[in-house]
């Protein structure tokens, strides 16, 4: 009988659960063995597993995290750590390893593969959508929808004050986040990796600058500028600062942080994570390997874990384009 092994790894992301479900369905379809590992990586190679089956799963698929926790675990890019979680693999006769997680991860499974001979399926589960070969990654819809939902609300307050709001989103290093959050809440300004160059930071203050005075001269409205993590030097409380000393304008700061991470999963998520979760299972039966499923244009596409790790994701210039002309309504 096949066995199956499951793990949740790198930062969790709204739909994880609902993707551990349809494996755990989908394995019993099959008549397969679904053994799932907590803690990532550090889980496997301390060998806490867990028998999954239908009863267990099946509650979690609307909630967010993951019920197999998740960790970062470094000691897979070192010689020690693949070889311990094959030794845990053989122990318990694993045939095949879904790993649900991000570029971190796979770069584990290209590690694992070479110390362990079972077949490695990934399934890109990661708030930032910054993995090519899948136009979506588990989780990425429900943070868009957090954070414009959370933008909303801030947007309301700063109209009723008029109010300069500078807010960060995450994404690691990429915008797509940030642009698509920036479309939705129609933020007068995005400033992600894709728009912006850390050498040019004073003139885009004095850009901003002008823009925030002609548009609150004209319009005595609110003025929201959305902030890529990782991207301003000293932060969102430097581009405040900046802003302050250039031109004296008064901002307000809002890190929306971990709040994108967490909440019941979207439609959207709930359905690729269970596409993607029935597609691990029938990889398998295909004795697939060393591939990433993702869908793309609506199709299930398998992806080589190298490719998805070197290949860039830019956000669309269509989304660029689109945030330029958005703004010449000003
Ligand atoms: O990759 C997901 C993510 O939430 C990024 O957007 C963010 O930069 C990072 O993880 C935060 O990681 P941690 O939760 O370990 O601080």
């Amino acid at each position: 009988k096949c066995r199956v092994a499951l793990l949740t790894s790198g930062g969790d992301s709204p739909g994880m659960n609902a993707a551990i479900r349809a494996v755990t369905l989908a394995c019993e379809q099959h008549h397969y063995e679904c053994i799932g590992f907590y803690h990532g990586y550090n889980g496997l190679m301390d060998d806490q597993a867990v028998n999954l089956t239908s009863e267990l799963v099946n509650p979690y698929l609307q909630q967010g995290g993951t019920l197999l926790k998740s960790a970062r675990c470094k000691s897979m890019l070192l010689p020690e750590g693949p070889k311990q979680a094959a030794n845990t693999l053989n122990k318990h006769n694993i045939d095949a390893l879904i790993v649900i997680g991000g570029d971190g991860s796979f770069r584990g499974m290209q590690a694992l593969s070479h110390h362990w001979s079972g077949q490695l399926i990934g399934l890109p589960g990661t708030i930032d959508n910054d993995l090519a070969h899948s136009d979506k990654t588990i989780g990425f819809a429900t943070a868009v929808q957090t954070a414009t939902e959370a933008i909303d609300k801030i947007r309301d307050t700063a109209n009723a004050f008029e109010r300069v709001f500078i807010v960060e989103v995450m994404g690691r290093h990429s915008g797509h986040i940030a642009f698509n959050v920036g479309l939705a809440t129609g933020a007068e300004s995005i400033l992600s990796f894709e728009n912006f160059d850390p050498e040019k930071a004073q003139a885009y203050v004095e850009k901003l600058a002008v823009q925030i005075q002609q548009q609150q001269n004209n319009k005595h409205s609110s003025f929201l500028i959305i902030l890529a993590e990782n991207l301003w030097p000293d932060g969102p409380s430097g581009l405040q600062q900046a802003l302050k000393q250039t031109a004296n304008i008064d901002s307000g700061v809002c890190i929306l942080g971990h709040i994108q991470r967490g909440g019941s999963p979207v439609v959207e998520d709930r359905l690729l994570a269970s596409k993607l979760g029935l597609a691990a299972v029938q990889a398998i039966a295909e004795k697939q390997h060393l591939v990433m499923l993702g869908e793309v244009g609506g199709n299930l596409i398998a992806t080589p874990i190298e490719n998805t790790i070197q290949d860039p994701k830019p956000v669309s210039m269509y989304w660029l384009n689109a945030h330029e002309e958005a703004l010449k309504g000003f």
